[in-house]
């Protein structure tokens, strides 16, 4: 392809300068054709990229189309139902609540409901009028000063410098006009965080970002002077992510602006490493210790970890040692191994942690055995996106649901899949001025507003049809899965009818 590339090349090129020159017009066609010939001569002799060096024109529609495959997919491919890791429906009913219009489908479900996968509610018969109020949680337990009463649920952790400023402001400022909270990530409080005025959950991870020293080590001084701000209402030790568990964060040198170096208290220009594990503790009674020094450092307020779980025996040791120190976080939240990344490396995003599901009821079987369930409030988080995940979380054992994925469609987020190169089209996971522009807060922070309302008020709609006047009452026996119907003798003689009726007999 190469040597036909340079012979055809370069024939076409004497053909079309001849006839510009013989015509006198149209020497814009050879001048182009004497560029793209130039490109493909480096190209021919560049060793990197075999596609170009082979193709040394043509190559480059490869290039192109692959980088808008995500977008191509969304619009001429995928149905309804698809779309990866959100189906278009779900991120429509997501666009369709943050801006305040009817999120309703017609002509009835796409989904094949008549599989084992299939879960849904078990409506009553004396379903009741739904309730207007938003759920509310108090986060604080006995050993705690400033207990915070939470919304049910809140945007979950995602730093500045992963997110752009004006998406951390028109978050914040959503959480403000809501009455939810905002969670920091873990590069820690910058003023945008502030801006909005809403209130904030303070996320540590293991580099310590805004309360380290020169070292990278934790810095109780620093620590306690950001958390007496008065928006601050919970603290969050990040011991892991789902979709990167055990692996720490990584700030690209190019990200590391000299804003975000002074808010981190890094040296600007580096790349920066969040190391996969915290200096500050290696087990769980450190963890704990470590807990009731943020509490007494930040004079009192919830103070919790974040994990997704991996190790069981792990988690049973934090328990134990609740116990045996009595020393009680105020939250856990549990992140599920299907949570959001702004970038993973894939093995990790595919292949470590457990799912939020089975996560949930082992936390809270195992906080149950341990007797230390009501010191501490669940928080789940990992694809808790419609009203009907965040009651499903809530039934297998959660208080509250944070939301991070959901809260970007809410900004305008397409789904398009470029949070780890700078490139995000509508400049909410991005650092690009240029496309940060496009984004605006005044009307992305009303969206964040309503998406989290409308969201709370559907729940409110489902308690209700299953007969249910409180979030109290929401458990397991709400929900009927597919696999209870899966044999066909079930089909005629559903298990679940015969013990209904053997239990009026
Ligand atoms: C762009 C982006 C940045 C994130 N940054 C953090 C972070 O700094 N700390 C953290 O604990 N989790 C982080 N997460 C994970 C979310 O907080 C959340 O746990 C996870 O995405 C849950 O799944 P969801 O997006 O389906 O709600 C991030 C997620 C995304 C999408």
């Amino acid at each position: 392809m190469r040597k036909q590339f340079l012979n055809w090349g370069a024939v076409l090129l004497v053909a079309t300068w001849a006839v510009a020159i013989w015509l006198k017009t149209y020497y814009w066609i050879p001048i182009l054709l004497t560029v793209l010939y130039v490109v493909g001569i480096y190209n021919t002799f560049q060793a990197k990229h075999a596609i170009l060096r082979n193709f040394p024109v043509l190559g480059y529609f490869r290039y192109f189309f692959e980088s808008i495959s995500p977008e191509m997919q969304q619009y001429f491919i995928e149905r309804n139902t698809d779309g990866k890791p959100f189906p278009r429906s779900e991120r429509s009913a997501a666009y369709q609540r943050a801006k305040n219009i009817s999120s309703n489908v017609p002509f009835g479900t796409q989904l094949n409901i008549n599989n084992r996968k299939y879960e849904g509610i078990k409506h009553s018969i004396y379903a009741k009028v739904p309730t207007k109020e938003l759920p509310r949680v108090w986060v604080g337990n006995h050993q705690c000063k400033q207990k915070y009463h939470a919304s049910l649920f809140n945007i979950s952790a995602m730093s500045y410098g992963s997110l752009s400023n004006r998406a951390i402001v028109a978050l914040n400022t959503g959480a403000r006009k809501g009455g939810f909270y905002h969670n920091t990530g873990e590069g820690g409080i910058s003023h945008y965080h502030l801006e909005g005025g809403g209130d904030i959950c303070w996320q540590i991870g293991t580099a310590y970002f805004g309360c380290r020293d020169d070292n990278g080590f934790f810095l109780p001084e620093l620590f306690a002077e950001k958390a007496a701000h008065p928006n601050v209402k919970m603290i969050e030790i990040k011991l892991s992510q789902g979709a990167k568990p055990g692996h720490g964060g990584v700030l690209p040198g190019v990200k590391n602006t000299p804003e975000i170096a002074k808010i981190r208290h890094v040296q600007p220009g580096l790349t920066i490493l969040s190391p996969p594990g915290h200096s500050s503790f290696s087990d769980a009674a450190g963890l704990l210790k470590f807990v009731q020094k943020l509490r007494d450092l930040s004079d009192g307020k919830p103070v919790g970890f974040k994990l997704c779980i991996g190790d069981t025996r792990e988690f049973e040791e934090i328990c134990e040692q609740m116990n045996a120190l009595d020393i009680y976080p105020d939250f856990i939240t549990i992140d599920g191994a299907e949570g959001g990344t702004g970038a993973a490396p894939l093995e990790f995003s595919d292949g470590v942690g457990m799912p939020l599901e089975p996560a949930l009821i082992y936390v809270n079987r195992t906080l149950e055995k341990y007797g230390v369930r009501d010191k501490l409030k669940v928080i789940a988080s990992g694809k808790v996106l419609t009203s009907l995940d965040i009651l499903r979380a809530l039934a297998m054992g959660a208080d509250m649901c944070n939301n991070a994925r959901g809260f970007m469609f809410a900004l305008g987020c397409i789904q398009a899949l470029r949070c780890h190169n700078n490139t995000c089209p509508t400049g909410v996971a991005t650092q690009d001025k240029m496309l940060i522009k496009g984004l605006n807060v005044a009307d992305k922070s009303e969206r964040v507003f309503h998406f989290h309302k409308n969201t709370l008020l559907t729940c409110n709609e489902l308690i209700a049809a299953a007969g249910r006047t409180s979030y109290d009452e929401v458990d397991a026996s709400m929900f009927m899965r597919g696999d209870e119907f899966e044999h066909l003798s079930d089909l005629y003689f559903p298990d679940i009818l015969t013990h209904v009726g053997r239990d009026h007999q």
